[in-house]
């Protein structure tokens, strides 16, 4: 198995390190060559933090390059759907026919990225959590063409290198992260804006709360864990309330440059003389200590 790294901005060089420590040979390739320069730099960086070895990756200066040999190409470009079906009318024409051809596109629909192309079969979305070098669940789809044979050695495929594949078998917009993630923002934001409660209440109730039992199980299992007689108990049990208050919820909030400023200044006050690239260090680094102790300790 030989991957292929295609645009390597903040989502592809992450990439190229889930592949490099999984031990399979990596070629590199964006439209600037400086982009990939920074991220070898970046990639050597990192796995000299990590300890943990792996493949040297190897910049390509042409796409034919980089596709050579390919069995896995990772597409990281820019999210505009004309730019993802230019870009993948190349890929289609370039890589070797068993290759996977591989998005991590954020929001668009397979079905329309690689409509009319010849290998529309072999056509996945991969969207990624970032950084998916640290954070191993990986949206998977295919469009309307995708044959099922590819989504299964995706799926494969994408544990072999240690990320968590999550299946839908259909298109929705946001797939199942971001769907999710928009769920909890949505309120978050609206009882900020309703005043119900200041912004580090607001993230402290998940931080110190609902979101350390979410780093173990997700809404379902965590149900199962919540009545002595399990899942089917609980929503029993409690349904009628989490109807009650699922229709009390707020609706969607208008993004306004007012409430943008309160969350910032929310922000700001949680964290005072911390920067922001330490904050993401220490997060990328409790998230991959998380990681080792969920390994460790299984029910
Ligand atoms: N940033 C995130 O949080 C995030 C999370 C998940 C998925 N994604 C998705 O990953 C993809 C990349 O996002 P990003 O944040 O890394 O963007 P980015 O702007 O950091 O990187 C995009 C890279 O693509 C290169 N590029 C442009 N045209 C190209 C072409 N024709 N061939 C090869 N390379 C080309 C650019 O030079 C750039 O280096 C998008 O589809 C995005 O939706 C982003």
């Amino acid at each position: 198995m030989t991957v292929a790294v295609v645009g390597c901005g903040v989502i592809g060089r992450s990439w190229i390190r889930v592949f490099t420590r999984a031990g399979y040979p990596v070629r590199v390739f964006d439209v600037s060559p400086r982009a990939v320069e920074q991220a070898l730099a970046w990639h050597a960086e990192a796995a000299a933090r990590d300890g943990r070895g792996g493949t040297v990756p190897q910049g390509a200066s042409t796409l034919a390059e980089a596709l050579g040999g390919a069995t896995w190409v990772q597409e990281s470009g820019p999210e505009t759907l004309p730019a993802k079906q230019a870009l993948y009318a190349e890929l289609d024409q370039g890589a070797p026919p068993e290759a996977i051809l591989a998005s991590s596109t954020s929001t668009l629909d397979m079905t329309e990225i690689a409509r009319g192309l010849r290998g529309a079969g072999r056509c996945v979305v991969a969207h990624p959590v970032n950084p998916p070098h640290v954070v191993p669940a990986v949206d998977l789809l295919g469009g309307v063409a995708t044959e099922p044979e590819v989504l299964a050695r995706a799926t494969d495929f994408l544990r072999a290198v240690g990320q968590t594949p999550v299946v839908l078998r259909r298109y929705v917009p946001g797939f199942l992260l971001n769907r999710m993630q928009a769920a909890l923002v949505r309120e978050a934001i609206s009882l900020l804006d309703a005043g119900v409660a200041d912004a580090d209440a607001i993230d402290a109730v998940i931080r110190d709360g609902l979101g350390l039992r979410w780093a173990l199980m997700g809404p379902f299992g965590v149900a199962n864990t919540n009545a002595d007689g399990g899942v089917r108990e609980y929503f029993t049990r409690y349904g009628a309330s989490f109807r009650w208050l699922m229709d009390d919820l707020g609706g969607t909030p208008s993004f306004d440059a007012a409430t943008i400023e309160r969350i910032g200044a929310g922000v700001d006050a949680m964290y005072p003389g911390v920067s922001h690239e330490d904050l993401r260090a220490w997060r990328d680094r409790m998230v991959e200590r998380i990681t080792t102790l969920k390994a460790d300790d299984r029910p």
